[in-house]
């Protein structure tokens, strides 16, 4: 069975020569962003306790997003970057929440499948940024790593919810929620951010 999806809208290169121009100021955000991911999956577990399937495999995801916040920062204390010192809101994230339903299992539904869709477009740019990164292999290499890992985790969020939920109704949201995030991506403004 297929769990991955499409992204509806190509990230423009714009947005990568965005965070050429600004390499401190992107791995401030993603830095962050690891760090909400890792929270985010542990988030799961805490609303959700008695989903036992799939509390495993949410463990799993927040110890990698953590491990991938540890690497951000290694990478950004070698370098002389510190942390963002204001949470900043991200517009994406902000925007894509906006779209859960508000009953409890359409919530739960909804922010599974964003959590895979929001995955595919980290997948996607940090692929973007393994292609654009020249000079310095090893960062380069980690850009590549953390893509495929990120591809990976696009995919669980969506078996997650077919745990819970008939196959029809998952993929039939998915396509909305995924074409609405694409409508999201295309209005963001051009940030030195993963977003
Ligand atoms: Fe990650
Ligand atoms: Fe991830």
């Amino acid at each position: 069975m297929k769990y991955s999806l499409e992204l509806t809208v190509p990230t423009p290169p714009e947005w990568v020569q965005t965070v050429m121009s600004n390499f401190p100021a992107f791995l401030q955000d993603h830095a962050d962003c690891e760090r909400k991911a890792s929270a985010m999956a542990m988030s799961f577990i805490a609303k959700y306790p008695d989903r036992v399937e799939i509390i495993p495999e949410l463990i799993e995801t927040g110890v990698e997003e953590l491990e991938h916040f540890q690497q951000v920062y290694a990478r950004m204390e070698k370098r002389g970057i510190p942390l963002a010192k204001e949470m900043t809101e991200d517009p994406y994230i902000k925007s894509l929440l906006q779209l859960c339903r508000t009953d409890p299992m359409n919530r739960f539904m909804d922010r599974l499948l964003l959590a895979s869709i929001i995955e595919c477009r980290g997948a996607e740019r940090f692929r973007l940024v393994w292609e654009a990164i020249e000079n310095d292999p090893e960062l380069k290499e980690f850009y590549h790593r953390l893509w495929t890992s990120e591809a990976k985790h696009g995919n669980i969020f969506v078996k997650m919810a077919l745990h819970y939920f008939e196959k029809e109704k998952v993929y039939a949201r998915l396509e909305e929620l995924n074409r609405a995030e694409g409508q999201i991506v295309e209005k963001l403004p051009l940030r030195a951010a993963v977003h």
